[in-house]
């Protein structure tokens, strides 16, 4: 629609304009939905659905990683150590309590230690002869936890020849290193791998994820003995980057369970419990206690803050040992849903996690997202984006949560507060797609799609993988998966779209430009995705690229026959789907 009118065009600055001109045909007829199509007719042919992934190795279901880790959680301590420890005397020292399965060092202003005992009885052998610190001038709260505090018996003794532990790093590479890495990185393919390789969360960072919700579950545990802590957002969903959130869920359920079991014989035992108005009051008490008494009596919980009156009330709080800001919340089951449907997406091809991350570095790179709420875009509403991105290649990278849901059988059923969260959740028994496109081609299409995507009239919708009327007048219309009449970005001003949609094409602009004119990786300039990611360099380079151009003549020339040439393609696409603006 627009994007044919040249006064429109002239409005644009350049490198957008010349991202619509350049824009392909062929996605402007691509349509979604054709996974399930041709998974089905797969079926039809060989009677079962194909079984496997890209590596053919089988993936752990969401909910067996969840529990693995949680296990493993639970016969682990943290411990605060001296800054110049052996670790084989330390090691020796904790075998007395057993045999230990894995331990890593890490600093966090201090020396901390993550022990992992082969059995949980360790853990209680080690609390039994643990004393609590004496304190001359302070009180302790006597509260008997698995965050320990070791000290050296005689500091001036420990000769200084031993050889000290060495530590993990729990942060993500500085951006010189980025930067070099990418440089040297052989393609755009490889850079978005390195990206990836560089900030995805190390085997380490994710135990102490779940070390920490386990630590607060048995603070929590003080009141509701059968509670669950359970990590949930990017921590687990395999889109988190180092140094991102902990979100945790505080699962009261268990304890309802137990009593819904013993329906034998003639009556019904209930517990006497207090009633109060609402499930939100409910929930609002709940985290207003557990607030008051992390604050009071949890080990290395600082700065709590209890934000009830949210949409979604929840305790935000810096564990201090581990580094991570938490936020915990409860009654949001629904979250812990799309943790498991997002690690799905994630599981299913390669270059979903890829193109995420680096979606999610440029965003942040650019200010578009921001770790304080406010009207810009989150990592959520990003990656949500992608995953509809790739649902709507041809053929599709990623099939519709409908289609997920046609796979699933009694065991997934799953309904939450009335909203129909079922789908599929073995993921081996999901056919991977027969799209070979390269990681770069996507990144480059990403910029273009969403840079010419029609957000004022149409919406997100990543359950039927294709466009959908807007039904309301928010600039950023994505539909919620499972609430699906909430829109996830309903925050994001019409500013802050604007803004995507220009660092978008100018995105699109500047990787359709290096296509012609890639450095050597011996060169050290920034070529690929290193452009991107460094707004200083994309806009030094973007100068230097305007500065190079053919006289205006020729240009003029060159655009107005681009004009004519996509007039013509796009008058076979009958969907308007070509429009540009994003003004209502
Ligand atoms: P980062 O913390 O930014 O790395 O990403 P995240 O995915 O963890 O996002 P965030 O901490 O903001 O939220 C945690 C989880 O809550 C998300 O992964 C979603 O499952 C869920 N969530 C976040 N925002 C929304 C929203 O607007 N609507 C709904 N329904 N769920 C949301
Ligand atoms: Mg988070």
């Amino acid at each position: 629609m627009a994007a044919r009118g040249v006064g429109l065009l002239t409005l644009l600055p350049l490198c957008a304009r010349r991202s619509q001109v350049l824009r392909p045909i062929h996605r402007l007829l691509s349509r979604a939905g054709t996974v399930a199509a041709d998974v089905r007719r797969e079926e039809q042919s060989s009677g079962s659905v194909e079984t496997g992934s890209e590596d053919r190795t089988p993936k752990k279901k969401f909910s067996e990683v969840q529990k693995e880790r949680r296990e493993q959680a639970q016969r682990t301590v943290l411990i605060h150590c001296p800054n110049k420890i052996s670790e084989k005397k330390f090691l020796k020292y904790l075998s007395q309590h057993g045999p230990i399965n894995n331990h890593f060092f890490y600093e966090s202003f201090g020396l901390y230690a993550v022990v992992e005992f082969c059995q949980q009885e360790s853990v209680a052998s080690l609390q039994s002869v643990t004393r609590a610190p004496s304190m001359d001038t302070e009180a302790a709260i006597p509260f008997r936890s698995r965050f320990f505090n070791l000290r050296l018996k005689n500091p001036s003794n420990q000769p200084s020849e031993q050889p000290h532990a060495q530590c993990s790093s729990q942060s993500s590479p500085s951006s010189k290193k980025l930067f070099e890495l990418l440089c040297y990185a052989e393609s755009i393919d490889d850079q978005l791998n390195t990206l990836l390789k560089e900030f995805q969360l190390t085997e380490e960072n994710t135990r102490l994820r779940y070390l920490t919700c386990s630590l607060i579950e048995d603070i929590a545990g003080a009141y509701f003995p059968d509670c669950t802590v359970r990590p949930f957002g990017s921590s687990v969903n395999s889109f988190g980057k180092l140094g991102c959130d902990l979100d945790m869920f505080l699962d009261l359920d268990e304890i309802g369970k137990f009593s819904a079991h013993k329906t034998s014989g003639n009556f019904l035992m209930e517990f006497q419990v207090k009633n109060v108005p609402s499930e939100r009051i409910a929930t609002q008490k709940i985290l207003s206690v557990i607030g008051e008494c992390l604050d009071h009596f949890g080990p290395g919980c600082v700065g709590v803050q209890k934000i009830l009156n949210a949409r979604c009330p929840l305790v935000r709080f810096s564990h201090q040992a581990s580094g991570f800001q938490c936020d915990l919340t409860t009654n949001n089951r629904i979250a812990l849903k799309s943790s498991e449907l997002l690690y799905i997406y994630g599981a299913l091809d390669s270059r979903v996690r890829a193109l995420v991350f680096s979606i999610r570095c440029w965003a942040r790179a650019h200010s578009l997202t921001s770790s304080i709420p406010g009207a810009w875009i989150t990592n959520f509403s990003l990656t949500i984006m992608v995953i509809f991105f790739l649902q709507r290649r041809s053929p599709p990278i990623l099939p519709t949560l409908d289609y997920l849901r046609t796979l699933a059988d009694a065991e997934d059923k799953c309904i939450i507060e009335g909203h129909n969260c079922t789908f599929i959740r073995d993921l081996n028994r999901i056919k991977p797609s027969g799209n070979t496109e390269t990681l770069e081609l996507l990144l480059k299409e990403f910029f273009e799609y969403f840079g010419n995507f029609a957000f004022n009239k149409n919406s997100i919708n990543i359950r039927q993988g294709r466009e959908q009327n807007k039904p309301e007048s928010s600039p950023l219309h994505i539909q919620n998966p499972f609430e699906t009449s909430l829109n996830i970005s309903k925050n994001v001003s019409q500013s802050q779209l604007q803004k995507f949609v220009d660092l978008a094409r100018e995105s699109a602009w500047i990787l359709q430009q290096q296509d012609q004119d890639r450095p050597s990786p011996s060169s050290h300039q920034p070529w690929g995705l290193a452009t991107l990611l460094l707004p200083s360099v994309a806009n030094s380079l973007c100068l230097a690229k305007k500065k190079k151009k053919k006289p205006a003549s020729e240009r003029i020339k060159n655009l107005l026959e681009s004009i004519k040439r996509s007039s013509a393609e796009n008058s076979t696409d009958t969907n308007g789907e070509s429009t540009v603006s994003t003004q209502p």
